[in-house]
């Protein structure tokens, strides 16, 4: 065989090859009309029939040996090539990592999250009205007539005819006027006083409770806002205390207060000597259940109103109240929550 034909030569050539259209020029060297394989396969006419067969076989062989090469040749081109285009095409499909920080539920949220988880366990519905009150749904029938010395307590703004809701108790009113006892709700939202100072805005937030059935007594009353305090401050051995005390809508009336220590301007609490004022709380005096045409003689229960911002100062160590309504972006960042936290009870 002519030295043009060796196998090493041609595995050599292949070696250098990288394109499609430069293996097809090698193929054609080869194979094509005029092409080397050829020419040798058109010279076997003038040879003997021996060398015929010996040579023809021969040609064969390399023949079907060079085109499984060029096969494989172009398959691994055609691979390669593929694979290029797939990196060049290849699209970053992931987002830009992004800070899932950046947005913060407001402590007073998660605060009210909390509280409607606590008492939503317990069975209370939620209930909410509107923040501008007629004055009898926010005092008269609250036992609160005109001129009742009780108004003062409260520094309404008064609107035409109407006023910014005092106090969430108005949402009792409304309730009892619309529905039949049994009734189990607490009322969180806005309400409105005149005042402003380190521990009170013009608007804060306040959570009401209401139960009315026909056997609900003070110590049913007590549990539920022990138990309350417990879970909320989530502290098992809270140290707490009821004291008597006046409300004209409940007969009798209480406050809770709970126990706390100062050391170092640090607060601590559930334990220590010193009391801190929590809620307002009594058994809904038989006068506002006939102001809301509910049967006295037949029906009794309990209400508790407290404030939110705070408890939520309390539990997360807030010390101005003014900054709840600042609206800084560092204080937010510091003191909100992450909504995406599975831990938090935002998943109203
Ligand atoms: N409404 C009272 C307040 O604003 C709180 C309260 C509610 C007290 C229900 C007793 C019963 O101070």
């Amino acid at each position: 065989m002519s030295i043009k034909l060796d196998k090493q030569i041609i595995l050599e050539e292949l070696k250098l090859i990288s394109s499609l259209a430069s293996l097809e020029e090698l193929r054609i060297k080869y194979l094509g009309k005029k092409g080397l394989l050829s020419l040798e396969m058109k010279s076997l006419s003038s040879l003997s029939i021996d060398e015929k067969k010996t040579k023809g076989q021969e040609l064969n062989t390399f023949k079907s040996f060079f085109e499984k090469e060029i096969q494989n040749k172009r398959s691994e081109i055609e691979t390669s090539s593929i694979n290029e285009k797939l990196r060049k095409e290849n699209i970053d499909a992931t987002l830009p990592p992004r800070n899932f920080e950046t947005g913060r539920l407001h402590p007073i949220s998660q605060t009210t999250y909390k509280i409607i988880e606590i008492f939503g366990n317990m069975g209370f519905s939620v209930k909410s009205g509107p923040d501008i009150e007629t004055d009898f749904n926010n005092f008269t029938a609250l036992n609160i007539p005109d001129h009742h010395p009780a108004r003062e307590m409260q520094d309404t703004f008064y609107l035409d005819k109407k006023v910014l809701r005092t106090h969430t108790s108005p949402v009792q009113v409304r309730t009892m006027l619309e529905t039949k006892p049994p009734i189990r709700i607490i009322v969180p939202g806005r309400t409105y006083r005149s005042d402003s100072d380190s521990t009170h805005t013009p608007m804060f937030h306040q959570v009401e409770g209401l139960l009315i059935d026909e056997k609900s007594t003070m110590s049913h009353l007590k549990g539920c806002l022990i138990d309350f305090l417990k879970e909320f401050f989530e502290i098992s051995d809270l140290k707490y205390r009821f004291r008597p005390s006046y409300f004209p809508f409940t007969e009798p009336s209480a406050e809770m207060d709970i126990a706390y220590t100062k050391t170092n301007n640090i607060l601590k609490f559930g334990e220590g000597d010193k009391w801190m004022e929590i809620l307002g709380c009594g058994m809904v005096n038989p006068i506002v259940l006939e102001n809301c045409k509910i049967d006295s003689k037949k029906f009794q229960g309990f209400a508790f109103g407290m404030g939110i911002e705070r408890l939520s100062m309390l539990k997360y160590g807030i010390t101005d109240i003014r900054s709840f309504y600042e609206s800084d972006f560092r204080w937010i960042q510091h003191y909100g929550f992450n909504p995406l936290d599975l831990n938090s009870t935002s998943g109203l």
